[in-house]
């Protein structure tokens, strides 16, 4: 496989073909997803649940997030890299700007950001200062405090069409991927098609451009596995390459998700 760019990802999308993207949080699982074939690789702030044990993404760091995006990119040179900027670090743009080039000289390809119109100037900045970004709406696990839990969001006519009308002006301010989690399936198939950005969706149905899950949750070895994810070990035999190349397969064949992980 060569190396994916932001541009193999937007011609995927025009040639309507789906890719795949799984968290990493360390080295040897970013080299085998490498070696898996798939195309993105996250080094999501879900590092705070599934490898320090916090139980949410609010105590980790830009020091957490920057030790373990520059494992993740001396273990894998095929993959699109993408880091989160965790809790608080882009709280202003000067923040944004300071803690996103940390990421990016790190090894990130990417920087993701979670939240709508807030940050549409944000977003604007970091595109005019040539770092990539990736937006992230729906369940934002950052402020689930203020969500009240982690709960599917965009089900009530209003509160979808706040979620569409942020996609748009984040799009329209220079993001060049967006992540839609736990929305429900049309609502992510009518953003996939109004956007010319890929969606890459997380419990948001079928339709999207891509999907993500978190490498331990479809290793089955997560404390605790949401509905929408699946176990891709169990079906084969062990082999954790295998299991990621079987999760790369079933996303760029429409094979996953099924109806049973999405919402609607
Ligand atoms: O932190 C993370 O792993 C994420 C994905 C669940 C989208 O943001």
């Amino acid at each position: 496989m060569k190396s994916i760019s932001l541009g193999s990802l937007k011609q995927a999308k025009s040639a309507g073909e789906k890719f795949a993207v799984l968290t990493a949080y360390d080295s040897s699982f970013a080299h085998l997803a490498g070696q898996a074939g798939i195309e993105v690789v996250l080094v999501g702030d879900s590092l705070g649940n599934v490898v320090l044990g916090h139980d949410s993404t609010v105590p980790v760091t830009m020091d957490d997030m920057i030790h373990h995006t520059a494992a993740v990119r001396r273990g894998n040179d095929r993959s699109l890299i993408v880091a989160d900027l965790p809790f608080m670090a882009y709280a202003s743009e000067e923040q944004a700007l300071d803690n996103a080039a940390l990421l990016m000289q790190a090894g990130a390809h990417v920087v993701k950001l979670e939240g709508g119109a807030w940050l549409e100037e944000t977003v604007l900045m970091l595109a005019e200062r040539g770092i990539p970004v990736c937006a992230h709406l729906g369940l934002t696990p950052q402020s689930v405090h203020k969500l009240g839990g982690y709960r599917v969001q965009g089900r009530e006519e209003a509160a979808a069409e706040q979620i569409l009308r942020d996609a748009r002006l984040l799009e329209d301010a220079g993001a060049d991927l967006l992540v839609l989690e736990c929305v429900p399936a049309p609502l992510a198939e009518t953003i996939t098609r109004e956007l010319a950005i890929p969606v890459i969706g997380i419990g948001a149905g079928a339709a999207t451009d891509a999907q993500v899950l978190v490498v331990y949750d479809m290793l089955g070895i997560s404390p605790r596995t949401p509905r929408f994810t699946k176990n891709f070990l169990a079906e084969t035999g062990g082999d954790i390459r295998k299991a990621m190349e079987a999760y790369g397969e079933a996303v760029r064949t429409g094979g996953f998700p099924g109806p049973e992980h999405s919402f609607n």
